[in-house]
């Protein structure tokens, strides 16, 4: 099958709606990560999703909505603490999992009896969803362990072949997945830490049980090796000597024949002299946006090391060190 970047005109949406419809894989753009999309009514297509990723089958997948008022169709109930969060911060990079009624399938949901929802604010997913008027089940669109995909061109490099076609919505804002957040029991708990701060769910909900990547299955994915490029990454705890480590590391690697890259802030880029380094930003928010990209770039660039700096663990912060340290493997310097 040959697989086309399309532009988001009304003309290819409605394609792209008609592909769905008819049981087919759409990659779409949102505001976090590229989405490869089936209807989630149809588990033929849904299945179709964990072939081309290779996907294992018990990892439940995200179903994405337009609108609020479509939560209740899916979800058995949503309690009070819930709807705030939903008027709150949906559309936008928050998932929730709730307790599921019987219409969506369990090979969406890995038979967990719950659901997880999610209401892109991507303009582009937003015309695609509306447009279909179906519930779209859709995993990041990359290939399972691969760093998840922020523009069309990776969709294409990982997928290529095997869905028709990849909206291109251009690079995406976030950069990191969507927070999930398990809101299916008494207690909220956080599942996953993503677009959405965990300080900002914890104004609202007060402090937040994190749930480890230990406790599965709770959040299936999050056993599985993830966000990994071809080259080995490791990653610096934060602290006040993190640059003379990196350097240190770095030299040490250049000795034994690795061919090492560093990501770091702008602001540092003058503590590494002159060894390799990828620019990812001024800002934490920057980094987000950037990291996945360049875990990509490190490989085309045929970097075999790359050596990421810690950030502290406030706000998108959080996010990014949990992606390094599944995309290192847990190798923190
Ligand atoms: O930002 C995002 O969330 C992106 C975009 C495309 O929306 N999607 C995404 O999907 O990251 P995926 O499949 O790569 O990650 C979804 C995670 C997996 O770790 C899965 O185990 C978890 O969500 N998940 C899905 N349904 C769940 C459920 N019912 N209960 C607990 N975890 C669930
Ligand atoms: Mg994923």
């Amino acid at each position: 099958m040959e697989t086309k970047i399309v532009s988001p005109t009304s003309k290819n949406i409605a394609l792209c709606s008609d592909e769905l419809r008819a049981g087919g894989l759409v990659a779409f753009p949102t505001e976090t990560v590229y989405g490869l999309g089936a209807n989630a009514l149809d588990e033929r297509a849904v299945k179709s999703i964990y072939d081309a990723k290779g996907r294992p089958g018990d990892n439940p997948l995200i179903v994405h909505l337009f609108d609020r008022a479509q939560i209740q169709e899916y979800a058995a109930e949503v309690p009070a603490y819930a709807e705030a969060l939903i008027r709150e911060f949906m559309p936008g990079p928050l998932t929730l999992v709730l307790k599921k009624k019987a219409v969506i399938p369990d090979c969406v949901t890995g038979k967990m009896g719950t659901i997880a929802v999610r209401l892109p604010s991507h303009p582009v997913a937003r015309l695609l969803l509306r447009a279909c008027n179906l519930p779209v089940c859709a995993p990041s669109a990359n290939t399972s362990t691969k760093p998840s995909p922020t523009t069309a061109k990776h969709v294409l490099a990982d997928l290529g072949g095997k869905l028709p076609y990849i909206l291109d919505g251009g690079s995406c804002k976030i950069g990191v997945e969507s927070t999930i957040l398990d809101v299916s029991g008494t207690q909220p708990r956080l599942l996953r830490l993503g677009g959405v701060p965990c300080e900002e769910l914890e104004k609202r909900l007060g402090q937040l049980e994190i749930v480890k990547s230990s406790d599965v299955p709770l959040c299936p994915g999050m056993k599985y090796k993830h966000y990994a490029p071809k080259a080995e990454v490791l990653f610096s705890a934060y602290y006040g000597g993190m640059h003379e480590t990196i350097c240190a590391r770095y030299d040490r690697l250049v000795e034994v024949g690795k061919n090492p890259v560093i990501l770091c802030l702008h602001a540092n880029l003058g503590r590494y002299g002159d060894r390799n380094c990828m620019d990812v930003g001024q800002s934490y928010d920057e980094y987000a946006h950037n990291l996945f990209y360049d875990l990509r770039l490190a490989d085309e660039r045929r970097f075999n090391v790359v050596i990421a700096e810690g950030v502290e663990d406030t706000g998108i912060g959080a996010a990014i060190i949990n992606r390094l340290v599944k995309a290192s493997g847990g190798q923190i310097i």
